[in-house]
């Protein structure tokens, strides 16, 4: 067991920061605006503003094109730019917690596609550990900048996105050396803790006062499928909600074992992770990657075109910086859901912004280079295909045993070569696994506030 571990906040606190000491909240919120690296900042993992309010969106109908309510939780206030901070900070307290990690001792590898990296290199700035980021080296440039500003060192496997197993295999052989530790979010459940507690609860507050005040689908895009394990919570409170996973469709692994290169970066990374309580995930929706990079232009760039076409200025105005690529996606997603269930405007639809624009005005360049124009009049035709008329093709429904039976052997193909059992993967197959997993929580807080 650990002594001191280092002075951060407990689960509860990310998920209610009104309950962290007053004059801390106080500190923290100062350095967020002033002094990024204080590690004071780990008080700022949490979706809640200086009101304690969800920071969120309520997207408009003359956007979406639906009636239902479509509400985005911004994960770009989160220290660090994306709401993947709260895994790597939650793993990392756990491992303090277990004795596993030990300040001084560990080197900490972070697999990852980008912006788990950013977490880590970030996390362990701000606890003076040293961070490695195992990840692809064709992911967009901004990303390898926020990892060299907080101080990681990058060890780069080739490919992109869709790649990502070559950095679980390179973390596989770096593990071998019992000085470091891998904060693998693929595989622990801290990274399930964190987003069935602090993103399951924010989401089901975020509802309030919106529609009938209840949660109808939650659509997100798993790279982790961390942030999936909202809607087991979500599904406590409203045991009606269908959680949909979206997938690209250049690389539809969770479909139908598709596997292929894609664009839209934190996403679809050929496999089912092995923290994916996949009994959960009701249907698997396929985005096709193109619409959410020309998405995010006509969010970044046509305000002008929005407002032409029923949007007010400040909704339209409000719609830049705040997402990247699979941000679009699970709007998309969440249009998608809304119009294939037939949403009226009493629903809710919940969906993430993982995190915002400023990690991808060169995913926007690129977009430039491969395009002949893009006037005004292209952005519109834009808008209206990718958003208005979001068809509800490549929805598929597995909430029946076979399917379930499908994911759980598409787990079994991708994790058994990584050293677990067969036994263990089966206990997966069980409810009470993930059940037990998530009251560990207690535990955790407990630990947290005894040791910091
Ligand atoms: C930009 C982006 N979107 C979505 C995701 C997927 O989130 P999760 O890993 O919780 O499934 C990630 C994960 O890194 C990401 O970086």
């Amino acid at each position: 067991m650990a002594g001191k571990i280092p002075f951060g906040p407990t689960f509860t606190e990310m998920c209610d920061p009104s309950q962290i000491d007053p004059a801390i909240r106080q500190r923290a919120l100062k350095a967020l605006k002033e002094n990024e690296l204080d590690p004071i900042n780990l008080f700022n993992i949490t979706w809640k503003d200086e009101n304690n309010q969800v920071r969120k969106m309520v997207l408009p109908p003359e956007v979406t094109g639906v009636d239902a309510n479509i509400v985005v939780l911004l994960g770009r206030g989160f220290p660090s730019g994306s709401h993947k901070v709260g895994p790597a900070y939650a793993t990392l307290i756990e491992g303090c917690v277990d004795g596993v990690i030990k300040p001084g001792e560990h080197t900490i590898l972070g697999p990852s596609t980008g912006n788990f990296g950013i977490g880590v290199a970030y996390i362990c700035k701000l606890l003076g550990f040293r961070a490695v980021v195992i990840m692809p080296d064709n992911m967009s440039k901004e990303r390898y900048e926020r990892i060299r500003k907080y101080g990681g060192d990058l060890d780069l496997t080739p490919g992109t996105e869709s790649d990502v197993i070559l950095t679980l295999q390179r973390t596989y052989e770096l593990k071998k050396d019992p000085r470091n530790f891998a904060l693998a979010q693929f595989e622990l459940l801290p990274n399930y803790r964190f987003h069935r507690h602090v993103t399951g609860n924010a989401a089901i507050e975020a509802v309030q006062g919106i529609g009938n005040g209840r949660i109808a689908c939650f659509t997100s895009a798993p790279g982790s499928a961390g942030t999936l394990g909202a809607g087991d919570q979500i599904k406590k409170a409203f045991p009606e909600c269908k959680v949909a996973a979206l997938e690209p469709y250049e690389c539809s692994t969770l479909y139908n074992g598709g596997r292929g290169q894609h664009r839209i970066e934190g996403i679809g990374d050929k496999m089912c992770t092995l923290i994916h309580n996949v009994l959960n995930t009701d249907f698997i929706v396929l985005i096709h990657d193109e619409d959410t990079v020309r998405g995010l232009k006509v969010f970044q760039d046509g305000t002008e075109v929005l407002m032409k076409n029923g949007v007010k200025e400040a909704d339209a105005l409000a719609l830049r910086d705040n997402f990247g690529p699979s941000g679009i996606c699970n709007i998309l997603g969440a249009i998608k859901m809304a119009k294939y269930l037939r949403l009226g405007p009493g629903d809710n639809v919940v969906t993430v912004a993982t995190d915002g624009f400023d990690r991808y005005p060169s995913v926007l360049e690129d977009l430039a280079r491969r395009t002949l124009e893009i006037e005004d009049f292209v952005l519109e035709r834009w808008f209206k295909d990718i958003f208005l008329k979001a068809h509800t093709h490549y929805i598929l429904d597995t909430r029946r045993p076979e399917a379930k039976g499908r994911l759980f052997q598409q787990k079994e193909k991708d994790w058994l070569p990584f050293g677990y059992t067969r036994e263990y993967l089966d206990a997966m197959k069980s409810p009470s696994f993930w059940e037990d997993e998530y009251a560990k929580i207690e535990y955790y807080d407990a630990k947290i506030k005894e040791l910091r």
